[in-house]
């Protein structure tokens, strides 16, 4: 590698999490909270309140982590993490899951978003899950390419729905279908 050119970052391996993943999911997640609209979120998640968020996805849906892969400086440790929980509380929504994927800041496109990202959608559609849907504050090109790519469709965007950092958020929500979808009655 000729020197001042950047290593490129290493392919990922993805597992599912546990609870102990808390302080390192809480770690990537907390720069989004404090320095971007991406999370709407305040304050960041203490590792404790995230290793219950963690056990509570795991519980129902799922939470998977992207860590680094044997042999390379590092190796084992988490830079993302994707999880599912439920879409909304009624009844009748209970085939549909809320989807979300979060990076270390500055990892670059090296397939890690997709990894994870798709692991999790074969993973909820084997659980029987019909729909995932997720929502981005706009603009957020590399949250809408890595949905789009992944087989989301936009389905409407709500104006100023959010206030952060002094200015008012547009979010757009996607959706996509799990397994059969809904081309059949549920299971
Ligand atoms: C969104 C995020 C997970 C994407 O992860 P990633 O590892 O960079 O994405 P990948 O390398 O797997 O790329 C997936 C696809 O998106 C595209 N993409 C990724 N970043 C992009 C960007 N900044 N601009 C345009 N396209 C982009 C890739 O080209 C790729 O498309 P392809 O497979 O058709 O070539 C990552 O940027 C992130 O953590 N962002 C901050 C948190 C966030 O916004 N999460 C989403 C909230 S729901």
């Amino acid at each position: 590698m000729p020197s001042g050119v950047p290593a490129p970052d290493p392919p990922v391996v993805v597992r599912d999490a546990t609870p102990a993943d808390g302080a390192a999911c809480a770690a990537v997640y907390a720069p989004y909270v404090h320095d971007t609209a991406v999370s709407f979120e305040d304050l960041p998640p203490t590792p404790d309140e995230m290793a219950g968020r963690i056990a509570a996805a795991l519980a129902s849906h799922a939470w998977l982590v992207a860590v680094l892969p044997p042999g390379t400086p590092d190796a084992g440790r988490v830079v993302g993490y994707a999880y599912a929980v439920p879409f909304a509380a009624r009844p009748a929504y209970r085939w549909a899951c809320e989807t979300s994927v979060y990076l270390e800041p500055g990892r670059r496109r090296t397939g890690a978003g997709r990894a994870l990202y798709s692991a999790l959608l074969e993973r909820l559609a084997s659980l029987g899950y019909r729909q995932a849907v997720a929502g981005y504050a706009e603009p957020n090109p590399a949250s809408a390419a890595l949905h789009a790519a992944l087989g989301f469709e936009p389905v409407g965007t709500f104006r100023d729905i959010g206030f952060k950092h002094g200015a008012w958020r547009d979010v757009t929500r996607v959706q996509r279908a799990l397994g059969a979808g809904g081309t059949t009655p549920p299971e």
